[in-house]
C-alpha cells in the first residue's frame, strides 16, 4: 500500500491505496465522487474526465498515485455556494444531455476546452471534445452549450 494524499474538490484527502488503484476508482469508492463515472475499459468514452491540476485528464487513466500531491476538481466540484457553473448552466440552458451518462466528463473537457480556446469555432469545439463519447444526443446541443458558455451567438 502506498500513502497518498491530494486535493479533491476544495478538501484535503488522504489515503492508503494499492500503487494500481486507478484515479476513478479511487475517486468513486474511497472519496465518495460517484459524480465521476465509468463508461467504457479502453479508455475511450471520456466519461471519467475530471481536472488534474486545472488540466482535463480521463482518470481511468490515471493512476491514483500519481495524482499524490496534486489538485482534483470533479463535476461535484465545480457549482460554487449553490450556484452552477457557467458551462453547467449552458449544458441545462441548451438541453445538451439526454441520459446524462457523458455528462460529468463532456463539462470537465468543455471547460478545458475554454480556457484553452475561449472563443472556439463549431469545428473547434467538435474537435476538442472528440474524446469524448455521447450515444444520445448527436451532439448538437452538446456544441450548443459550449458556444453558450464561450459567450458566443447559437444558430438554430
Ligand atoms: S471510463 Fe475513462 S475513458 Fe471511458
Ligand atoms: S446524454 Fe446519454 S450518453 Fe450523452
Amino acid at each position: 500500500m502506498t500513502k497518498i494524499q491530494m486535493t479533491v474538490d476544495g478538501a484535503t484527502v488522504s489515503d492508503d491505496v494499492e500503487p494500481r488503484m486507478l484515479l476513478v476508482h479511487y475517486l468513486r469508492e474511497k472519496v465518495g465522487k460517484t459524480g465521476t463515472v465509468i463508461g467504457c475499459d479502453t479508455s475511450n468514452c471520456g466519461a471519467c474526465t475530471v481536472h488534474l491540476d486545472g488540466r482535463s485528464v480521463k482518470s481511468c487513466n490515471v493512476l491514483a498515485v500519481q495524482a499524490d500531491g496534486h489538485e482534483v476538481t470533479t463535476v461535484e466540484g465545480l457549482a460554487k455556494d449553490g450556484e452552477l457553473h457557467p458551462m453547467q448552466a449552458a449544458f441545462h440552458e441548451c438541453h445538451a444531455l439526454q441520459c446524462g451518462f457523458c455528462t460529468p466528463g463532456m463539462i470537465m473537457q468543455s471547460i478545458d476546452l475554454l480556457n484553452d480556446n475561449p472563443k472556439p469555432s463549431e469545428d473547434e469545439i467538435r474537435l476538442g471534445l472528440e474524446g469524448n463519447l455521447c450515444r444520445c444526443t448527436g451532439y448538437h446541443n452538446i456544441v450548443r452549450a459550449v458556444q453558450t458558455a464561450s459567450g458566443q451567438e447559437v444558430g438554430s
